[in-house]
């Protein structure tokens, strides 16, 4: 852990996308030290049959291509969600596309699906599965810029990776692929599921994962209850609330604060808390929620807890915190628990929804 205290000022004078292929580096050959990450029972739950440790997972984007699935798992993370993968490789917007603002502990990103495609995230998912035998690993899936048929695309990664996949991620709320957030509006989202949820299902007994939405914070309330009605019926399994925002708050003080693409981090919080804390409202508890943006200690993983997720993810703070953020987050919701005693999270979820 002191490693990467003295590490994190050496990377962040790099430009981000350069430091974060440095990180993936380290992390793939083991220059890693496994943190003592507390085994808290109380922080243990199962969804969708699977045993989450605790809570607290790596979001999507930091593994695009599922090469370090394994030392991200033994850095601390409950789970770990890889991709978004675009079925054909693809390159993404030109750089600079990340930008840090340290000022608002935010990052910009206009990546645009850089993406190995499935081939390359397929062999990297079998050799993890082959060398690690536990972990929970969620597969985040895009789209092709080019690809006019979105369905086809969602449908293709399905096919290939579900039988990896511990749950699957349909990924409609990327900023940075045009055309894409609109697959989240009431007029295609049961189209598409309908077309999705029949390749998880000729996949064989056994091998059919759960399937998520991961929705855009910048929805309207039609779009939010679209969602919500779809995800209360049996074509959905839970949702992840949210992607990156458009929208820039007033109070960015950063001078990168005008960078085009999605806003991520402590900026991103109480957005997309509000809309969680909704969603919650209108699918009235019945749908496991996966509660990210700006997580970044115990107080607001709890308050993601509180306001309805199952589960919490977090990307903008590991960049910031490393990994001390996941033992940090754990100590303190044990902590918290304890203080309220109260024996399983799960009995805090959407309690103050
Ligand atoms: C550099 C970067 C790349 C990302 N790439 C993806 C992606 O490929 N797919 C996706 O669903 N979300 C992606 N995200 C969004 C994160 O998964 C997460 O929803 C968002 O950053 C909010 O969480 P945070 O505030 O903890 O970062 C990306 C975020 C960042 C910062």
């Amino acid at each position: 852990m002191a490693m990467f205290s003295l590490a994190r000022p050496l990377l962040h004078r790099l430009a981000p996308e350069r430091a974060h292929r440095l990180t993936v580096w380290a992390l793939r050959h083991g220059v890693v030290p496994r943190p003592c990450v507390p085994a808290d029972p109380a922080l243990a739950q199962t969804l969708w049959g699977l045993p989450f440790p605790h809570p607290v997972g790596l979001a999507a984007g930091f593994d695009k291509d599922a090469e370090a699935v394994g030392p991200l798992l033994d850095l601390g993370f409950g789970f770990v969600e890889v991709g978004s993968v675009t079925p054909r490789p693809q390159p993404g917007n030109p750089r600079p596309r990340v930008f840090r603002l340290p000022a608002d502990r935010g990052v910009i990103n206009r990546l645009g699906f850089n993406s190995r495609g499935l081939d390359v995230a397929e062999r990297n998912l079998r050799a993890f599965r082959a060398r690690h035998p536990g972990g929970i690993v969620g597969i985040n899936l895009g789209k092709n810029k080019e690809t006019a048929d979105s369905a086809s695309d969602y449908a293709a990664g399905v096919a290939r990776l579900g039988p990896l996949a511990d749950y699957l991620v349909v990924n409609v709320s990327s900023p940075n692929t045009p055309g894409l957030r609109a697959l989240q509006s009431r007029a295609q989202l049961d189209t598409l599921l309908a077309r999705v949820g029949e390749a998880r299902d000729a996949l064989p007994r056994g091998q059919q994962p759960p399937l998520l939405l991961k929705m855009a914070p910048d929805v309207t309330e039609a779009d939010m209850e679209a969602i919500a009605e779809t995800a209360r019926g049996p074509s959905l399994d839970g949702l992840i609330v949210s992607n990156t925002t458009v929208t820039r708050p007033d109070d960015l003080t950063d001078v990168n604060a005008a960078e085009a693409g999605g806003l991520s981090g402590r900026p991103l919080f109480g957005l997309a808390t509000d809309r969680l804390r909704h969603m919650y409202r209108l699918t009235e508890g019945q749908v496991p929620l996966i509660g990210v943006g700006g997580v970044e200690n115990a107080e607001t993983a709890l308050a993601k807890i509180r306001a309805g997720a199952s589960l919490v993810q977090l990307y903008t703070s590991f960049i910031y915190r490393g990994p001390e953020v996941i033992t940090d987050i754990l100590n303190g919701l044990s902590k918290d628990m304890r203080s309220a005693n109260c024996s399983s999270v799960a009995a805090l979820v959407g309690r103050d929804a």
